[in-house]
């Protein structure tokens, strides 16, 4: 398929869950994409106090170890009646196991009985070239917070995030259905227009 990415590009994640999003995202497309860990990036401190802080901040790191086109996600979890938390801290939340059980009945716990279950996903990618071009590309998908976990696909806080319209979590949708709503998605397709232009 015709586009204009460029051929290869660095994507500057280690999260699994990501990578094989961006993986079937870019399937049948002419662009070759090469993992973090396949060219040993280090991943730099998330010190932004916001999503296209943080993702262009890793963008920009990927390119100057690199010196290749690297595109970063930073996406989160943003709940309503906790004023957008976690936020950009939603991987933090895990903790340094990665524990998202934990993070996800926390989310529960702080949300308590306040009857506004409502949050989005959050996703903003930046493509970084060599040259300094920068672009940055925002997608978001609203649902609602339901506890205990469902589901068994995605990762992350998909087992507790019903998009609107669904019944069924993001983990129990699995990837065909998560993808007709994921904010990841709606990044992508917003950050192609912006290289049609
Ligand atoms: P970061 O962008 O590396 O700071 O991490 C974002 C974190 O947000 C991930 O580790 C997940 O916890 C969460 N997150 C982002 N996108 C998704 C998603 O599509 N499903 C579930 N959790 C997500």
């Amino acid at each position: 398929m015709n586009n204009n990415f460029p051929k290869k590009i660095v994507l500057a994640s280690h999260n699994k869950g990501k990578v094989a999003e961006f993986q079937d995202m870019f399937a049948g497309m002419d662009v070759k994409i090469i993992g973090a860990d396949a060219v040993g990036l280090p991943e730099p401190e998330e010190t932004e106090d916001t999503f296209e802080g943080n993702a262009l901040l890793k963008a920009r790191h990927a390119c100057e170890i690199t010196a290749m086109p690297c595109l970063a996600d930073d996406s989160g979890l943003a709940v309503n009646a906790l004023d957008g938390a976690p936020g950009i801290y939603s991987a933090r939340w895990a903790g340094p196991n990665k524990d998202f059980a934990m993070a996800m009945k926390k989310v529960s716990d702080d949300i308590g009985d306040n009857s506004d279950k409502g949050a989005q996903f959050v996703a903003v990618l930046a493509l970084v070239m060599p040259d300094g071009t920068e672009y940055v590309a925002r997608g978001e998908v609203d649902g609602d917070i339901t506890y205990p976990p469902r589901g068994a696909h995605g990762f992350g806080y998909d087992p507790i995030f019903v998009p609107s319209g669904e019944s069924q979590t993001f983990a129990e949708l699995g990837k065909g259905g998560k993808e007709k709503h994921s904010h990841r998605k709606r990044a992508f397709l917003a950050l192609k227009q912006l290289l049609a232009k």
